[in-house]
């Protein structure tokens, strides 16, 4: 299916994990992309493989949490396209586990700089080229964290928490134009991402799951790709979970 021919998507954090799965299924579905990445050398590595199968891969080597990165990531899709169709936040971080007075006001700086402050940057700086065309699709990755609170999670939970609001805002803000955003909750999938946390942490996560394991990249991928695309049509500043059952609200 090329549901995504002729659009142009930037998906931050794709060098692995569910960025890495979210870009290639993207790209499958016929999109053009630019992947940021701060890890350079698995960023090359990823958008090569893509470039091979299938679309025209731009990368920028940055840190979201750089205003100027949103900017270059935008001046690429912009200078090579033209437009920019499709945005997903993916880029997070998952901060040291410590319950909030063991952790330093500096940890829950450097999370907040990658996890909200990115995705502000790059809605702030990707929108109006979406306002020129009266077309986008947006989603933001967030986490059950942000929705139920994990404890010794304060910095997650909480720049998670707010990327729902932040979803919500912008939905309000838009509603009326062809700009669609919402936002998505997973709970656990295995990647790099649970090294940033101990393994009693992960646990305590895991066993919170209803349906018994742990999210597959593909899956979050499909979910994302759905609300990437025309087909959702009737969902803006919309929470979509996808948690295995930890939450049903
Ligand atoms: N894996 C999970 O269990 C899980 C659950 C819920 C939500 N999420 C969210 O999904 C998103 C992707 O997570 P993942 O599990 O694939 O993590 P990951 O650690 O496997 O991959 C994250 C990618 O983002 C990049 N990145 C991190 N900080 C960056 C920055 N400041 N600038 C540019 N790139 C940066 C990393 O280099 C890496 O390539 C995150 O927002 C995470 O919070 C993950």
């Amino acid at each position: 299916m090329n549901r995504f021919e002729g659009k142009v998507a930037i998906v931050t954090g794709s060098a692995t994990g569910i960025g890495y799965g979210i870009s290639k299924r993207l790209a499958k579905d016929g999109a053009n992309l630019v992947m940021v990445d701060m890890d350079a050398n698995m960023i090359e590595q990823s958008a090569s493989e893509i470039a091979v199968r299938t679309k025209e891969v731009e990368i920028l080597i940055g840190d979201v949490s750089e205003t100027q990165t949103a900017q270059e990531a935008v001046n690429k899709a912009i200078n090579k396209w033209g437009q920019i169709d499709i945005l997903i936040n993916n880029a997070g971080i998952g901060g040291i586990n410590g319950n909030i007075w063991e952790l330093d006001v500096a940890e829950m700086d450097r999370v907040y700089r990658t996890n909200l402050r990115g995705v502000f940057s790059f809605c702030h700086e990707v929108i109006p080229h979406m306002l020129e065309k009266d077309y986008g699709r947006i989603v933001n990755i967030a986490s059950i964290a942000g929705k139920e609170g994990n404890p010794r999670m304060v910095p997650y939970s909480s720049t998670k928490a707010a990327v729902i609001g932040l979803t919500k805002s912008i939905g309000k803000e838009l509603a009326g134009t062809g700009i669609l955003a919402n936002c998505i909750t997973p709970a656990v999938v295995q990647t790099r991402i649970l090294e940033q946390f101990t393994p009693e942490q992960v646990q305590y996560m895991v066993d919170r799951i209803p349906v018994g394991r742990t999210g597959e990249i593909a899956e979050i991928a499909a979910l994302v790709a759905w609300l990437a695309s025309d087909e959702c049509s009737f969902s803006t500043g919309a929470v979509f979970d996808i948690s295995g059952g930890r939450a049903t609200y």
